[in-house]
């Protein structure tokens, strides 16, 4: 298969094209390298050294069929004709502005997130349509656009309501909780309507939060994916392990109830391979929930506390002010059906991982403590 991944400079779409190359898949990596500038805007950097896009496409030949190609998905003419000279079965769209607080900072990271990610995706529609209806577009979205519902969050675009005594199917209520998740349904809502005019072909991933430093093919630094620890650009398991190894306390905001479905690296790419060989029927919409373990900051910060005291570091977790509008306790049930059904089953339990990404992180110690200032939250909601 030819897959086109926009997005492949980035912490998901690096791995994803090592495992799809090693499965003999072949890779065409497109960015514009948004990312490495907007995390040296926040003053920070990935805790792991990452290789250039040249000598990445270097190291990814190892493995198989790679190219590198440099370019921004808000270019329509540019999306159109990198399709028409590939001419891909699938296209994995991961070339979005991803970070919730970095869309919270002021109204230029607002309308810029605003801006890039929707009108990225509306190009990608647009070119499909254009040059070849038939390409499966793998969507990565997020579990953030579904919010904290007090309903079990089903795993299904559409849902049954009645309202003062009628029946009727209407796309599935989100209430996301900034402006970046916000960006995801609305994408969501696009790819939806593109579906029903013109039968194009998606999987649309709510996907939870990703944790890890490896996946089978990083066996060494030229293989390195970035690793983002400052408030800005960090999820939040990540950017508690850097703080394990930095020595500074684990930072639950508020009550650190707030529970998300998390995976690791490991999973995530293993999830998207097996989506991406295993396409819905022409024309269909698929709508997947992509997570493994549902766990709360609270119990994170445990799991890290053990991990690093089983390594020698002696961590406290100290609670700090919550920077985000958001409930700290509250239900939380998403449906896990489809990827099971294709046979995915997760091989990493956080609080093991855990141990492993701490030990990969302490060689880099002193590149991290660089840019420690920017670890504690601040970027505020409101
Ligand atoms: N990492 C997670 O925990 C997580 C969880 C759920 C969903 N996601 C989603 O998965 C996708 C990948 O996430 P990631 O963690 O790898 O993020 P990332 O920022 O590391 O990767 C995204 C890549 O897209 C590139 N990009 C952004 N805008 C672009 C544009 N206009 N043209 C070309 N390239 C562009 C960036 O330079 C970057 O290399 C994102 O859409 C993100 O929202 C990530």
């Amino acid at each position: 298969m030819k897959v086109i991944i926009l997005g492949a400079d980035g912490y998901l779409g690096w791995p994803l094209s090592l495992r799809l190359l090693r499965r003999g898949h072949q890779v065409v990596g497109v960015d514009n390298l948004a990312t490495r500038r907007a995390v040296e805007e926040v003053g920070s950097d990935s805790a792991l050294p990452i290789p250039s896009p040249k000598e990445r496409e270097r190291a990814a030949r190892e493995l198989g069929e790679f190219k590198f190609v440099f370019g921004d998905v808000t270019d329509y003419k540019f999306v159109r004709e990198l399709l028409r000279k590939e001419n891909p079965d699938a296209v994995v769209h991961f070339a979005e502005q991803r970070s919730a607080p970095y869309s919270m900072r002021d109204v230029e990271h607002a309308v810029y997130t605003m801006h890039n990610n929707l009108e990225g995706t509306l190009n990608l529609i647009y070119a499909v349509k254009e040059v070849k209806s038939d390409i499966h577009i793998v969507k990565m979205g997020t579990m953030g656009e579904y919010g904290t519902p007090n309903f079990d969050i089903p795993e299904s675009a559409f849902v049954e309501v009645e309202i003062n005594g009628r029946r009727d199917r209407i796309p599935t209520p989100k209430f996301a909780g900034s402006w970046y998740h916000w960006t995801k349904v609305y994408d969501t809502y696009n790819m939806l309507f593109a579906n029903k005019v013109w039968g194009l072909t998606f999987t649309d991933i709510m996907q939870g939060p990703v944790y890890g430093t490896r996946t089978e093919e990083i066996t060494g630094e030229r293989f390195f994916t970035r690793f983002d620890f400052d408030e800005v650009w960090g999820t939040v398991v990540n950017r508690y392990c850097v703080e394990a190894v930095l020595g500074l306390p684990l930072t639950p905001y508020g009550k650190g109830g707030q529970t998300r479905g998390f995976l690791s690296l490991e999973d995530s790419v293993e999830a998207l391979r097996i989506l991406i060989e295993n396409p819905p029927k022409q024309g269909e919409y698929r709508h997947v929930n992509q997570f493994v373990e549902l766990r709360s900051v609270r119990e994170i910060a445990t799991f890290v506390q053990e991990a690093a005291r089983e390594l020698g570091l002696d961590v406290k977790v100290e609670h700090v002010p919550n920077p985000r509008v958001e409930a700290e306790e509250h239900y939380y049930n998403p449906e896990l059906k489809v990827l099971p059904s294709l046979g995915f089953r997760p091989k990493k339990v956080m609080r093991e991982e855990v141990k492993v990404m701490i030990k990969d992180l302490l060689p880099f110690k002193e590149r991290m403590a660089r840019y420690s200032s920017a670890v504690m939250p601040r970027t505020r909601w409101k």
